[in-house]
């Protein structure tokens, strides 16, 4: 038996997020000098059950100062973790939660203990000499990704130009990760050229996708299918569509506001308008279609659409394996959407993608809209055999260091087997 790696120390660092804000990097350094690294990422739609992104408040950066977060990582959590065994993660995050004791990480931060918790898994794939995935699989058949990409943002995102948060594709036809890169690389130049030819071209939205500048939001998906068309691809065969409706964020008391419909709906008629567009356009799977607190309807939408389409439940479920389980018994949603920060340690997402596949579902490892190099949930998606992944558009390099990590990962695959 090798010598049981140790944890020497802890050192967290302010880094900049893809929006220009403070964000929190972790570096664990083992007793035999190897080390280990992870940023925490950052929501703009968060949901409100999830780990608490800590912030200093007050004047600098808006209040989004990290400094308490990385005092946390460089006194209690360093002194905390030291000493422990670097690939024994579920004692590590157990220390996390335990030293953090509160039911949302309010105290320490998720921030902080994200970056720690995912930094520890770089470190201890790095003193088994083994890439990141590989370890996580830890024996089982890694899976590549399915990709979901951003074409369109809107929401939150856009300064609410349209009312769906995200417009994405799914390249359902391609039988490599590879091909369906260049599908994507081809639908998402072709939706920049029509926006362009029509003088719509404003630049692009947190995560990479164009600019929405639209007039309604079926527009969006009209547009959509002409630039898969203009792509030689086929809608529906090669290339189908999904949505991240993100509607907590519509949610006003107990209606749903769509300004760029023009409407308020009651929860009922917001789940029959989206069922118009399942009806009309190729949407293999719709995110939040209802906010997060509208159990209700999501068990209505879910009891009409389940069969047909992925139901994707993000602010709903919040990563949170509680949470799944109970959605799952309620019949609301049929999949989740994996997010490390949102509950603030691998443990725990790994507790809800268990919980999911317990209960029959599908699970897609996401990033979040501020974003940075790192590309740890790449090797969560493919160690853990996830299915699915989805980290914004096909832009900025903060969603293209996520997408060249796969294509890394499916040509060592290749040279293995
Ligand atoms: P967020 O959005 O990272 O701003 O929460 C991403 C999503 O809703 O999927
Ligand atoms: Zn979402």
């Amino acid at each position: 038996m090798a010598r049981k790696v140790k944890i020497n120390r802890v050192v967290g660092r302010r880094v900049w997020d893809s929006r220009g804000r403070p964000t929190v990097e972790a570096e664990i350094i083992l007793d035999n000098g190897m080390t280990g690294r992870a940023i925490a990422p950052s929501g703009a739609s968060t949901g409100t059950h999830e780990a608490i992104d800590l912030r200093d408040g007050g004047k600098p950066f808006r209040g989004l100062g990290v400094d308490r977060a990385l005092a946390n990582i460089n006194t209690e959590i360093s002194n905390a973790l030291r000493g422990m065994s670097i690939v024994d993660q579920p004692s590590i995050d157990r220390c996390l939660i335990e030293l953090d004791g509160t039911p949302n990480k309010a105290r320490l931060g998720g921030n902080a203990t994200v970056a720690v918790s995912m930094a520890a898994l770089h470190a201890a794939a790095a003193s088994r000499r083994e890439p990141l995935w590989q370890y996580l699989a830890d024996g089982a058949t890694p899976v590549l990704p399915r990709p979901m990409v951003q074409i369109f943002g809107g929401g939150a995102h856009a300064g609410r130009r349209i009312d769906i948060q995200d417009f994405l594709v799914i390249p359902v036809g391609a039988s490599t990760f590879d091909e369906a890169m260049s599908m994507t690389a081809r639908v998402y130049d072709a939706a920049g050229s029509i926006m362009s030819d029509r003088g719509h071209l404003r630049g692009v939205a947190d995560e990479g996708g164009w600019w929405p500048e639209f007039t309604s939001n079926a527009q969006a998906l009209d547009t959509l299918l002409e630039a898969i068309e203009r792509a030689d691809l086929e809608p529906g065969k090669d290339v189908s569509l999904a949505i991240d409706v993100a509607a907590t964020q519509l949610r006003q008391g107990q209606h749903y506001l769509l300004p760029a419909e023009g409407r308020e709906l009651e929860s009922e008629e917001l789940v029959e308008f989206l069922i118009g567009w399942c009806r009309r356009y190729p949407i293999v799977s719709i995110e939040d279609p209802l906010a997060e607190d509208d159990d209700a309807g999501m068990k209505a939408f879910t009891t009409k659409m389940g069969g047909r389409i992925q139901i994707i439940g993000d602010d709903y479920l919040v990563t949170s394996a509680e949470r799944v389980a109970a959605a799952a018994l309620l019949g609301a949603c049929n999949a989740v959407l994996l997010k490390p920060n949102q509950v603030g340690t691998v443990t725990e997402t790994l507790a809800a993608l268990t919980a999911a596949r317990a209960a029959g579902w599908s699970a897609i490892v996401s990033a979040r809209s501020g974003e940075s190099e790192d590309v740890t949930i790449v090797h969560l998606a493919v160690g853990w055999g996830v299915g699915q992944l989805k980290v914004g558009s096909f832009a900025r390099s903060e969603r293209m260091a996520k997408w060249n990590e796969v294509l890394r990962i499916e040509e060592a695959l290749r040279n293995r087997a």
